[in-house]
């Protein structure tokens, strides 16, 4: 496996693989991987000639400093998992060569971008985000880019810039891998602790309920969300948000039918969790 470390090699090498006419799937990451990260990795080997993966623990989306402080960081472990998954190409920039002294330029997402997410962590998170992927996507010119449904908005956050600005790069989102539990796998999970570790199934509990008053015909959206909140309460978690949205806008649904997202971020012991599930009501 080739490692890069600025734009210039990645795009040298990206020039390269497309004039033998390679096609080229791209995962951005920041490392610490897990079965999420390696689904995502898989699946850009299987439907791509080069599969490059970013690891980047990108300073400017991070909205308190004790946690980009206890981000997990391995780079030697996460190189060898990447290349078992299939990986022939890792471009983990320095923050200097990402983040060049003068460094002026930010990418913003209105609307999406303000809600839910973008409102608890703060507008800097999905700005971040979104001048990250900007640039990676510009150094790692790919056919394909590989995202995590676990993210939702993240998703939907970059889905609309890659449309707004005309990245040529078709998003492919993947399912979210979860432990046997059904916890959605997480970086963070590592620093779950002993009880927290258990009550951090209350995000699965609470999707899982208002997924099954949905499944029983009720489509009365407090009913749905209240159902979410208690079965959460039962585990001893209080969300700090379980929405129900448009899961390309994340504006509030005026009837329970189509595309529907439920969202659940909750703190549980020192971590901050988020999960969601999409689905189709008729
Ligand atoms: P990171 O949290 O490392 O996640 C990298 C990718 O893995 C994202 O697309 C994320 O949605 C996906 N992912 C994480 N957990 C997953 C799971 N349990 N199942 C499936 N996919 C999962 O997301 C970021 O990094 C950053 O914000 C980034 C886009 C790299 C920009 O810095």
């Amino acid at each position: 496996m080739q490692i890069f470390r600025t734009p210039r090699e990645m795009q040298d090498f990206v020039r390269e693989s497309r004039r033998a006419g390679k096609t080229i799937g791209f995962v951005p990451t920041m490392g610490a991987f897990h079965a999420g990260h390696l689904s995502l990795m898989r699946r850009a080997a299987s439907e791509n000639d080069v599969a490059v993966v970013s690891l980047f623990v990108n300073p400017t989306q991070f909205n308190e400093a004790a946690d980009l402080a206890a981000y997990p960081r391995d780079e030697a472990a996460d190189a060898r998992l990447a290349e078992s998954a299939g990986i022939q190409v890792m471009y983990a920039p320095d923050a200097s060569a990402m983040y060049p002294p003068g460094f002026a330029t930010t990418v913003s997402v209105a609307g999406v971008s303000e809600v839910l997410e973008g409102a608890t962590r703060g507008p800097g998170h999905f700005q971040g985000v979104a001048t990250v992927v900007a640039k990676l996507l510009n150094a790692v010119a790919c056919d394909r880019v590989y995202l995590g449904q676990k993210d939702a908005q993240q998703v939907a956050v970059l889905h609309r810039m890659i449309r707004d600005l005309d990245f040529d790069v078709d998003v492919v989102v993947c399912a979210t891998v979860r432990e046997p539990d059904g916890l959605a796998m997480s970086s963070r999970n590592a620093r779950l602790r002993g009880d927290d570790r258990t009550r951090a199934l209350a995000l699965r509990h609470g999707l899982d309920a208002a997924l099954g008053e949905i499944a029983r015909g009720e489509r009365a959206m407090e009913r749905v969300q209240m159902a979410g909140l208690r079965a959460m309460h039962e585990k001893g978690v209080d969300p700090e948000y379980f929405a129900i949205v448009d899961p390309t806008s994340f504006m509030p649904l005026a009837r329970l039918n189509g595309d529907v997202l439920i969202a659940v971020a909750a703190r549980v012991g020192p971590v901050r969790l988020i999960d969601n599930e999409l689905v189709h009501v008729s």
